[in-house]
């Protein structure tokens, strides 16, 4: 007697498959789902629909775009959900820390953080980043005035790292940046599980590969063991986080948090802040460049609200079109373009079978690009933020439910002042001959990297 028979009749009406490629293997290997992944995603979408049942390796795996069932994950059944199998690969840099966790050993390390983020604490901190970005806007006169052109994707990853820096370890990042700029651009490629061999063996055969690894993870816990150190000595801020998380005590352990935990929460708020708000930057002048149309609305928004003066947080509700130059940007290039969840359980998303163990990945780079839902999904139009949102999760470029962006309230502060100030400054435009393109590493990068000529506007 096969399964089949031995199935009670609901059952097997029940377990109805989603739809997806026949025989399923899309990906005969990992590897060939990194060379053109954004596009098959989309591909997929259009294809199939808003969930496509699919094998990446061996790995049974669930695509879902269609909001109710993005919700369905994150939000109305996430306790199903585990940070799963490809979060694993995210714990070689990130360690054991917020991002990688789940359950109350995730509850414990959020909670301690959580504080820094609160909307009052990054009013008063808006200061600092208006600082940090008058501090690169001033080194940008002498590129300007010798028209030479500037790294754009650089600058923004050191602006963003010395905004985290000051704001949450009470140092400026920016001082370690040449050791950690590296290790960074090794890690985004290194996290991402591709199948190939160098990453399959095992940890102890001594390839060049592997030596990198370990080489970058020890300059990485070097950094964050210094800034640990300074505190313990007394010589860092009482109002950081790393002071916080030494006077912590752990909610599963009821002890205090080891270094090696400090250092993992450290190196998560570090790598997922200052990448993501780097990318967000770099994409938006990248499309203010492209646009002007657009540039020229966002100027005279901002002369009119703002003159020459520096914005302050309190300014932002009254520059709206701003706001929706970043939404537009973080729709059309959304700096986490999807991220994984493993089913606990076996669980129903749509009417489809979801069998315990297997994988559901949320690629928002697929769901912000939906013809089904955008108007010419591929152009950059602010126009269309103009209206309140109607579903939440057709756009979440911060993710949702309880696991939604920690960081959320700070990037967006950060993005509207740095975007505000540039264009009250300067005038940027892409020099010729440097093509861009959305490179999907743990972030989407602009690859190569975005060259700009920047001219003074006043
Ligand atoms: C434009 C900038 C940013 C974008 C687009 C972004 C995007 C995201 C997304 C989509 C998630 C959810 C991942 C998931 O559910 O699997 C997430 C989580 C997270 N983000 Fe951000 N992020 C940004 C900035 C930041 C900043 C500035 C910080 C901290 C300084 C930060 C720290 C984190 C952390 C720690 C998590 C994990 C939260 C948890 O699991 O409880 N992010 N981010």
């Amino acid at each position: 007697m096969t399964n089949d028979q031995e199935s009670p009749v609901e059952e097997r009406t029940v377990r109805r498959l989603a739809p997806g490629p026949s025989g399923s293997v899309l990906f005969g290997a990992l590897s060939s789902f990194k060379k053109d992944t954004l596009k098959l995603l989309v591909e997929l979408q259009r294809r199939y629909g808003g969930i496509v049942r699919t094998k990446m390796g061996p790995y049974l795996v669930h695509q879902i775009t269609e909001p109710e069932h993005v919700k369905h994950v994150l939000q109305d059944n996430s306790r199903n959900y585990s940070r799963g199998r490809f979060y694993q690969g995210f714990k070689l840099f990130f360690g054991h820390g917020m991002l990688t966790t789940d359950g109350p050993e995730w509850k414990t390390r959020r909670a301690v953080s959580q504080p820094f983020f609160h909307r009052a604490k990054l009013r008063a901190g808006a200061p600092t980043i208006t600082d940090t970005v008058n501090e690169l806007l001033d080194s940008w006169a002498d590129p300007a005035a010798r028209d030479e052109p500037v790294d754009i994707t650089d600058d923004m990853m050191r602006l963003a790292m010395g905004v985290l820096g000051r704001l949450l370890y009470g140092v400026d990042l920016r001082d370690y940046a040449e050791r950690l700029l590296p290790a960074v651009r090794f890690s985004l490629k290194a996290m991402i599980l591709t199948g190939e061999v160098k990453q399959m063996l095992p940890r102890w055969v001594p390839t060049r590969y592997q030596r990198q690894l370990k080489h970058y993870q020890r300059v990485l816990n070097g950094v964050m063991d210094e800034i640990i150190e300074l505190h313990r000595r007394g010589e860092g801020s009482d109002d950081s986080v790393v002071t916080a998380l030494l006077n912590a005590t752990h909610d599963v352990t009821g002890k205090p948090f080891t270094n090696t935990q400090i250092r993992a929460e450290l190196k998560t708020l570090f790598l997922a802040g200052h990448e993501t708000t780097g990318c967000a930057l770099t994409w938006t002048l990248y499309a203010l460049a492209q646009h002007a149309d657009v540039r020229r609305a966002l100027e005279r928004e901002l002369t009119e609200v703002l003159g020459e003066r520096v914005p302050t947080a309190d300014d932002l509700p009254n520059l709206p079109y701003l706001r929706q130059v970043v939404d537009e940007s973080l729709r059309l290039y959304p700096p986490i373009w999807l991220f994984p969840r493993d089913a606990i359980s076996d669980d129903e998303i749509g009417g489809y079978h979801v069998p315990a163990g297997s994988t559901v990945l949320i690629p928002l780079y697929a769901a912000h690009h939906n013809a089904a839902t955008w108007e010419s999904p591929e152009a950059f139009d602010p126009n269309r933020f103009c209206a309140a949102r109607r579903d939440r999760y057709d756009y979440f470029p911060f993710g949702g439910g309880a696991r939604k962006c920690i960081g959320m309230d700070l990037a967006l502060l950060e993005i509207q002042l740095t975007v505000a100030m540039v264009a009250q400054r300067y005038r940027l435009s892409l020099v010729a001959g440097h093509p861009v393109t959305p490179g999907a590493l743990v972030s989407l990068r602009p690859l190569p990297s975005v060259l700009m000529s920047i001219r003074r506007r006043h």
